[in-house]
């Protein structure tokens, strides 16, 4: 480790963000009893321009309307190149009460997007007497996102956790699919005559989830479009899980449990980390720093990748 040790991210579950249309009522109640741990009721791109002040009035209802329990409650607002953001702040935050715990900040490109909300968000809770401060999560979802992420990371202690938006990135990139998220068709490769088919949106996920680490806020895989194709969905968040991401958005009520399911250590995963971990306790009374469990090689190292798993049971467990 560096002199500058890594910082950790909150310690709140964050397997599951389920999405809503704000100009959508009827989902609000459904939404508020869903298992999701993290509730987007959305501003921007699910609400057409003209629906834009009747969803952020119905939002600003349901934040004190509806028994959200232990979950994280977020708003999206809309991008900083919209004419809508600014008033969606000030809404929010001058006539919501303080259950609401998040704003999502979309389609940010630098770190000065987030100081501009920053900055506003600041006066309003100050003017208004607010005494818990509102937590940021962003989404990476263009070139200038992707590019400029470490900076974006370390833009204000307010910020959480940090989403990739598959469908924005893809468009932002010129990438030639409508896809969003998982396999694309003609991303492969030949070996042998055989088609197969890498991961076109690793790189993506990887450089976020390192800037997350690095500024220790949580990773997350965005959303899914192809709500009939469940293991689809299930390989998309085996693989951002395998690459350090802590959970995935849900736009269907159905993607939940399937989040769930994979964000959360299966009970075989935690009884083996616990084995690695008392395998090593063994080896340190012994007064060695490795040893050979199950005819692998566990040493230090292994003992924080056990720990990973082991303290993200436990908090899930905890919530
Ligand atoms: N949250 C909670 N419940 C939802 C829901 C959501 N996001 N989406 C659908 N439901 C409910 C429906 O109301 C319906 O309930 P019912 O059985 O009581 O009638 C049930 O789940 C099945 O819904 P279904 O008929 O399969 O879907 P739909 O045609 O009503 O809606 C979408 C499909 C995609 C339009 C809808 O799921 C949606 O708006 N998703 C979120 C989109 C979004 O927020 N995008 C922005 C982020 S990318
Ligand atoms: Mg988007």
């Amino acid at each position: 480790m560096s002199f500058r040790l890594q910082p950790q991210p909150p310690a709140r579950p964050n397997r599951c963000q389920l999405f809503g249309p704000g100009s959508n009522t009827k989902l609000f109640a459904k939404m508020a009893a869903s298992a999701a741990d993290v509730i987007n009721l959305d501003l921007e791109d699910s609400v057409a321009p003209s629906d834009k002040d009747k969803a952020r009035a119905n939002v600003i209802a349901a934040i004190a309307e509806h028994d959200w329990g232990a979950k994280t409650l977020s708003v999206r607002i809309n991008s900083l190149d919209t004419p809508f953001w600014y008033r969606d702040v000030v809404d929010l935050l001058e006539q919501s009460d303080e259950r609401l715990d998040q704003i999502m900040i979309p389609k940010v490109g630098c770190a000065e997007d987030i100081y501009a909300v920053d900055a506003l968000v600041t006066a309003i809770e100050t003017a208004m007497g607010r005494t818990r401060k509102i937590a940021f999560e962003v989404i990476i979802e263009s070139a200038a996102g992707i590019v400029h992420v470490d900076q974006i990371a370390a833009a204000s202690p307010r910020l959480q956790a940090m989403s990739l938006g598959a469908a924005d990135f893809a468009a932002s990139m010129g990438m030639q699919t409508t896809g969003i998220g998982g396999t694309q068709e003609n991303y492969y490769m030949l070996h042998e005559g055989a088609r197969h088919y890498p991961d076109p949106w690793h790189w993506a996920q990887t450089a976020i989830v390192a800037a997350c680490r690095t500024h220790g806020l949580l990773p997350v895989d965005g959303p899914f479009g192809d709500f009939s194709d469940d293991e689809g969905y299930i390989a998309q968040a085996m693989r951002s899980a395998t690459l350090g991401m802590v959970g995935k958005w849900a736009i269907h009520p159905k993607q939940i449990a399937l989040a769930n399911q994979v964000f959360t250590p299966s009970d075989a995963a935690v009884a083996e980390a616990r084995e690695i971990l008392a395998a090593m306790e063994a080896a340190k009374a012994a007064g060695e720093g490795a040893t050979v469990y199950k005819g692998r090689l566990v040493d230090i190292a292994s003992i924080k990748q056990a720990e990973v798993i082991v303290t993200q049971a436990e908090m899930i467990a905890a919530g």
